[in-house]
């Protein structure tokens, strides 16, 4: 296995171009799963969970060409399977989705059961519930979900808590149930409204899609046969502008919606940062003499805090004047991470869902990343700190950040990937 060498101090400078999302790639590409033609997808991330997503995909007979890198035509009509239970399923939370696919083109679906982050219990009640009010039976026997149904009707569904996979799960099902589906209390995440843009251009009719109420009328046939492009990665994009106050850099993001990063503009102003919007780009600065203030956060469903943005922040109130809180309150069990920050001189402490940052100086140790979204942070933190830092089991930072490396060292990052087994 390799990993990431970086040398801190380096003030960060530049432009970075944003991939597509990797979570609304992921509901796309199996939305592609129930179509009755070709579509072409423009804009997805080169990163790991979307390859092994599309490799799923091909194993259960969908035609997939690829163009050009981020650009694939897929064709469903080809699918010989409603099983997806290849040991790869398990070793991505993206694979659930497959779930309300193969539920909507065939009735039925068997499907091993998702891996993905480790942040304590994962549950997928809700999108069984959902699944239930469609008329789909479940049972999990042998690590594998079984789904059927004589025919899917639509229904109603009030989801207990808002859950983003869900939402896309219920949304996929009811494409093609008959009649008309409320899903009630829904996620409303710019790629619920994504995967809502994909579906209606391939024929499907679903509305208030960025609203908490998300209505579905059900399609026999959704025809396909159309172009569309997935919309900029909220969470790569946000990653990289911490990264400017962070380092007292210059750092401009491209491709992205800045509606989209208006929780964290917020946080970033607050900090002391200066946050100019472009039509499709954001620049953040931090100049060397302006003082970095510390803040409280609090992890919220979209439009609030983004989760999936925690980690980073908890590693910047470690380098603000007073640090600062935050509140995790999506996630049980996602200050994993901390013990590494810890290595690193950090002064943390953890009281269930609440992380009190205090101000410290960190040094370069070897550390570990426990996930995807921690593995950033863990890159942020030998990037702020003195010294080398040794960044490790990084194959979870490249699940979801395409061109990591080569992004960070064109914006003047010290930071190189090693490979541990030399020749
Ligand atoms: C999606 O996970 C994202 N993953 C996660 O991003 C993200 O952290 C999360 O949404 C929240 O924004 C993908 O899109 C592939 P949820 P998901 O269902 O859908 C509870 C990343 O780093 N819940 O919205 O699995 C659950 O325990 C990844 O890119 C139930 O109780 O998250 C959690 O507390 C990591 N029952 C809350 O809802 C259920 O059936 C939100 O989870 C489902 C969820």
């Amino acid at each position: 296995m390799d990993h990431y060498v970086i040398s801190g101090g380096k003030r960060l400078e530049g432009v970075v171009p944003i991939s597509g999302s990797k979570n609304a790639a992921l509901a796309i590409v199996a939305a592609a799963m129930l179509l009755d033609g070709p579509c072409r997808i423009e804009n997805l991330p080169q990163v790991r969970d979307i390859h092994l997503l599309l490799n799923i995909c091909r194993g259960i007979g969908a035609t997939i060409t690829e163009e050009k890198p981020g650009t694939v035509t897929i064709d469903a009509t080809t699918i010989n399977t409603w099983e997806a239970t290849d040991p790869i399923v398990s070793s991505l939370r993206g694979s659930y989705y497959l779930m309300g696919a193969l539920l909507g083109r065939f009735g039925k679906a068997k499907t091993s059961m998702p891996g993905g982050c480790n942040f304590g219990n994962r549950p997928i009640d809700l999108h069984l519930k959902g699944f239930a009010a469609l008329g789909a039976s479940n049972d999990v026997t042998y690590g594998h979900v079984n789904l059927d149904c004589d025919s899917l009707k639509g229904g109603s569904v009030f989801l207990d808590q808002v859950s983003v996979g869900a939402t896309v799960n219920i949304m996929l099902a009811a494409s093609k149930a008959e009649g008309l589906t409320v899903i009630d209390n829904a996620a409303r995440e710019p790629h619920i409204v994504d995967l809502a843009n994909f579906l209606n251009t391939m024929g499907a009719d679903i509305r208030g899609a960025g609203t908490d109420v998300i209505r579905v009328n059900g399609k026999r046939t959704l025809p396909a046969r159309k172009d569309y492009m997935i919309i900029p990665d909220q969470i790569e994009a946000g990653t990289y502008m911490f990264m400017a106050p962070l380092t007292r850099g210059d750092i401009t993001v491209t491709n992205v919606i800045p509606k989209h990063m208006e929780p964290l503009t917020a946080k970033l102003q607050e900090m002391g940062s200066t946050v100019e919007e472009g039509e499709d780009s954001i620049r953040v600065r931090h100049d060397k003499g302006t003082r970095l203030v510390g803040t409280s956060f609090k992890t919220m469903p979209y439009p609030g805090y983004p989760t999936d943005l925690q980690p980073q922040a908890t590693c910047l109130l470690c380098f603000a004047e007073g640090g600062g809180r935050m509140i995790e309150n999506v996630w049980e069990n996602r200050f994993q991470y901390v013990d590494e920050l810890k290595k690193m001189g950090a002064s943390i402490l953890i009281a269930g869902r609440l992380a009190v940052v205090q101000n410290a100086v960190l040094t370069g140790a070897s550390v570990r990343c426990d996930d995807l979204r921690a593995g950033a942070a863990m890159v942020m933190a030998g990037l702020g700190a003195l010294g080398e830092t040794h960044v490790y089991e990084i194959i979870r930072i490249e699940r979801g950040y395409e061109n990591f490396i080569g992004k960070l060292t064109a914006i003047g990052a010290d930071i190189r990937r090693v490979s541990d087994h030399p020749a």
